[in-house]
């Protein structure tokens, strides 16, 4: 955790992952409030969004009305707002040495649009590189549980007010849910799962040992 790069010490780029009802929003609170603490400046983004533009095209994912749009479309979609996101907010955050928090990355296509839809995770690693320039995080914190608890987490948030992917089901979620697993499986460094289903307490103990060892 002590890399330096110049004067600055190196900005630590941070996404959270998860089917959706996991839970992810609120540990990345957590860990936005421990940098407050200690004085770490950070933004909080979130996909797909963050810019501008990227609320808009979040918009156009997100209806349900666009019922009729094709999997390559939300493919180029979701890649749209991530390429939006990264010149505009991470990019330039990263350079001031400003951490950033990401409500879901690269990671959610590959899970979602490769594990969820069916696309090749091949095809998809390269249009996120295309999109992204390569950038990936350097720690993916991925919350994980039962699609059944993370399906009554969010009936218990939202009611009936499901957005057009959360209308995909439990299967797809399980789809989902399954290709996290198996992408953290291929990159455990890079990758820390913790157990959603665990009290929040305990979840965010873990995650702040993991950023500080010494003084978590
Ligand atoms: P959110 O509810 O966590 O804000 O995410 C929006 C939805 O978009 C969520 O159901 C996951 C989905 N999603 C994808 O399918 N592919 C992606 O690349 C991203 C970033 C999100």
């Amino acid at each position: 955790m002590n890399e330096s790069r110049g004067l600055l010490p190196r900005a630590k780029f941070v996404s959270f992952e998860g089917i959706d009802g996991c839970g992810k929003s609120t540990l990345l609170d957590r860990l936005a409030s421990e940098l407050t603490e200690r004085s770490i400046a950070y933004v909080r983004v979130r996909e797909p969004g963050g810019t501008s533009i990227g609320e808009k095209v979040r918009q156009i994912l997100l209806d349900p009305a666009c019922s009729e749009m094709t999997g390559r479309a939300e493919v180029l979609l979701y890649s749209a707002s991530r390429a939006q996101l990264i010149s505009q907010v991470i990019a330039p955050a990263m350079e001031k040495g400003v951490w950033v928090l990401a409500d879901r990355f690269v990671d959610a296509t590959f899970a979602y649009q490769g594990f969820g839809r069916g696309f090749e995770l091949e095809r998809l690693k390269e249009i996120q590189k295309w999109a992204t320039g390569g950038l990936i995080p350097d720690k993916t914190v991925l919350l994980d549980c039962d699609v059944e608890l993370a399906l009554a987490r969010l009936g218990r948030r939202q009611g009936s007010n499901r957005d057009r992917i959360e209308l995909e089901g439990e299967a797809f979620q399980r789809r989902v849910r399954n290709g996290y697993l198996a992408l953290a499986g291929e990159e455990p460094e890079r990758f820390l799962i913790l157990d959603a289903s665990r009290p929040l307490e305990e979840v965010a103990q873990q995650l702040r040992a993991q950023f500080w060892p010494q003084n978590p």
